[in-house]
């Protein structure tokens, strides 16, 4: 028997145009999914959600990937995760990567935590039907990185305070929504993408520099071009503009959008007054850290 847990992550930029190929920042977060995987004579899959294969599809993806790769019967199979489902913070994406880590070893499958991402990614792509690597990526090497570089950026030493509005959301039909978009204007819609990916490009230089200021300013107005695309919501921009008015430097919506949870960037002395401006804007604050440490052995 054995337990690996994998990081949640927040993007500082780029969710929707990182699907298309453009740049993206993203950062692993202090919320983790824990997996346990323990030789058996079937499979049975259990968390806070049920039990059984067809409430975690993620989790049954992956059995059946380990499956081609090393010999594999039956597995028990438990979750326990601190990230909110459906909420933009990646938790699927943790609970792939922790699940591959422990069929991994459980298995002696023998793979490598490129491997372990990669095959993270593929089962995002057939779960959600497109994808990026970015959420399954971040969540097995942790840290601050630009996508689709891989490349590891300076931790930003501010706080970041996450309201979750409680209202889940979609991926997949978030991401088809986009498409489609796309596909009726794309003398208009491509030119958003681009200005994303120069956000992250620009962005890049500012994390590495560790200037919080610029970085919340260019979230802002990453901000602005989300919800041109469509993928904010009256809840998500009353956490936005209440953050934003209790002094945070920056705050966005993070990952698909249409619900789920907003970031925003604060010094030190403003983080309280973030916290419980969101909290009376009627989400749930979540104070939360920049985490180095991807997925790992418990
Ligand atoms: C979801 O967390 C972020 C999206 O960009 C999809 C993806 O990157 O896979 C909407």
């Amino acid at each position: 028997m054995v337990t690996y847990s994998a990081p949640g992550k927040i993007f500082l930029f780029g969710e929707h145009a990182v699907v298309y190929g453009e740049p993206a920042i993203a950062c692993a977060i202090d919320l983790r999914a824990s997996v346990t995987a323990q030789k058996h004579s079937e499979v049975v899959i259990t968390s806070k959600l049920g039990k059984g294969e067809g409430k975690h599809q993620y989790v049954s993806k992956a059995i059946k990937k380990m499956r081609e790769l090393t010999e594999l019967g039956g597995v028990r199979i438990v979750i326990d995760s601190k990230i909110p489902v459906g909420g933009g913070l990646g938790s699927s994406a943790a609970v792939t990567i922790a699940t591959l880590a422990a069929l991994n070893e459980e298995f002696g499958a023998g793979l490598n935590k490129e491997e372990i991402a990669g095959l993270g990614y593929s089962i995002e792509k057939e779960v959600q039907g497109a994808a990026s690597p970015t959420d399954t990526y971040v969540s097995t090497m942790g840290g601050v990185v630009l996508i689709p570089a891989k490349k590891r950026l300076r931790n930003l030493d501010c706080e970041i305070v996450i309201g979750d509005t409680g209202k889940s959301s979609s991926t997949r039909g978030l991401v088809q929504q986009v498409r489609v978009l796309k596909d009726n204007h794309p003398e208009i819609i491509e030119p958003i993408f681009s200005s994303i990916g120069n956000l992250a490009k620009k962005c890049e230089v500012l994390v590495e520099k560790g200037d919080c200021n610029a970085v919340g300013e260019l979230m802002n107005v990453n901000q602005g071009l989300l919800e041109s695309l469509g993928v904010g919501c009256a809840e998500l921009s009353a956490l936005v503009y209440a953050a934003r008015g209790a002094g945070a430097i920056g705050a966005k919506l993070t990952g698909a959008g249409g619900g789920g949870c907003m970031v925003a960037l604060a010094d030190k002395m403003y983080v309280e007054g973030v916290a419980s401006a969101i909290e009376s804007a009627g989400g749930t604050p979540i104070k939360s850290k920049i985490t180095e440490t991807g997925v790992r052995r418990e």
